[in-house]
Order: C-alpha cells, then sequence, then structure tokens
C-alpha cells in the first residue's frame, strides 16, 4: 500500500449540538475537506455512546497526528470525548505495560471557549489561563508518549466577527497542512 494514501491526522470532533455550532462545525468541514485528514465526528457516528474501539485504534494508529477539536464545557471535554479517551486509550495499548501505540505521535487541541481572552487568568472571571485547564488532556499526552502541540484556542466565540472566526478556520487549517505538523 502506498504510505502516502494514508491520512496521518486524526481529527476526533465532538460537539453534543453541531446544528448550534457557529465555530466547531464549519471548522470540522474544512478541516475535512483537507487531503490529508480524516475527520470522526463522534455525536454523529455514536449516537448510542456505544464507541468502536477496535476501529477508533486502527484509525489512530494509522494517524501520526491526533487532533482534539471541541467546545470547552465545564472547562472541559465534552461528555463523548471523555468516553471516547477513556474506552480507546486503553491500558497495554496507549500506555502501561506494552503500551505503545501512541509513542512518538503528536497530540493537537483545537478548541473554542463562550469565555473572553481577559476572563482566562488569575484576574479574570474563570480564574486561570486555558493552558491549565489543557492539563489533563497535555498529561494524557506524555503518559501516552505523544507530543504536545501547543493548543489552538478561539475565546469569545458566541461573541467574535465573521472574520475572527474565518481566521480560526484559517490558522487551525493551516497549521494542519504545514509539512511540520505531523512529525513521525
Ligand atoms: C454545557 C456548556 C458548558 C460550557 N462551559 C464553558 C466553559 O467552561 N468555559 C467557557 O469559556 N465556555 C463554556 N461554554 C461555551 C462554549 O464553549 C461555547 O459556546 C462554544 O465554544 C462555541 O462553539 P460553537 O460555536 O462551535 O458551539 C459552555 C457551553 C455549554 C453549552
Amino acid at each position: 500500500m502506498d504510505p502516502k494514501a494514508e491520512p496521518p491526522i486524526l481529527v476526533i470532533y465532538a460537539h453534543p449540538r453541531p446544528r448550534l455550532s457557529r465555530v466547531n462545525q464549519p471548522l470540522a468541514s474544512a478541516l475535512r475537506a483537507l487531503p490529508a485528514v480524516t475527520v470522526h465526528d463522534l455525536y454523529a457516528r455514536y449516537t448510542d455512546y456505544d464507541i468502536d474501539v477496535v476501529e477508533e485504534q486502527r484509525a489512530l494508529a494509522r494517524a501520526a497526528t491526533l487532533v482534539l477539536q471541541f467546545p470547552v464545557q465545564w472547562y472541559s471535554v465534552p461528555a463523548l470525548l471523555k468516553l471516547w479517551m477513556d474506552e480507546v486509550l486503553e491500558s497495554g495499548w496507549a500506555y502501561g505495560p506494552g503500551g505503545t501505540a501512541l509513542r512518538g505521535k503528536s497530540m493537537l487541541v483545537a478548541a473554542s471557549t463562550g469565555g473572553h481572552a481577559d476572563s482566562y487568568g488569575p484576574d479574570g472571571t474563570h480564574g486561570h489561563g486555558i493552558d491549565e485547564y489543557m492539563l489533563p488532556l497535555a498529561q494524557t499526552a506524555v503518559l501516552c508518549g505523544m507530543n504536545w502541540l501547543a493548543p489552538l484556542v478561539l475565546h469569545d466565540a458566541n461573541q467574535v466577527d465573521k472574520d475572527a472566526l474565518a481566521g480560526h478556520i484559517a490558522r487551525v487549517s493551516g497549521v494542519l497542512g504545514a509539512a511540520g505538523v505531523a512529525t513521525d
């Protein structure tokens, strides 16, 4: 098989209310159109929350970069993405004895928040920087031997104008399209 035919980037996209989305749904559509990208829309695939772990692990094993794309909800990931992590990132496969499947791959978060950038910090409403809320994901990457890439976050997602929305989509698409992101 031609290795170039294998999509090196797997986007795991989770939005519980995609019809209300002004950021993540168009972003997922834009990423799906990129040649090296496969998008798994978790809420479309697994309406019953019955995740196909074997298929998800297969897709992950093929990818060089894993992208987690989601709206931040209660300072965390949407429920189905958490379940995906719980079930797919198995001991003995993703981490722990013999768990080397993800070693050397990269993990990138593309997220959006309702909160303004200024609200994420010690003096803001949310009390901590957005990077602090990403710590469980960053440490998950480290535990699995993955490279943690700097998250791409759009703040104030419900308020920003169309140019800012388009800018975010262009920025994420540009990073995924760049040769450097899909490290070995
Ligand atoms: C249940 C729920 C929880 C949310 N929790 C947060 C939060 O903790 N911090 C935040 O900044 N925004 C929060 N939001 C706002 C979403 O992050 C925001 O609406 C979303 O990023 C917009 O993206 P979309 O247009 O793709 O839906 C929450 C929204 C919902 C529905």
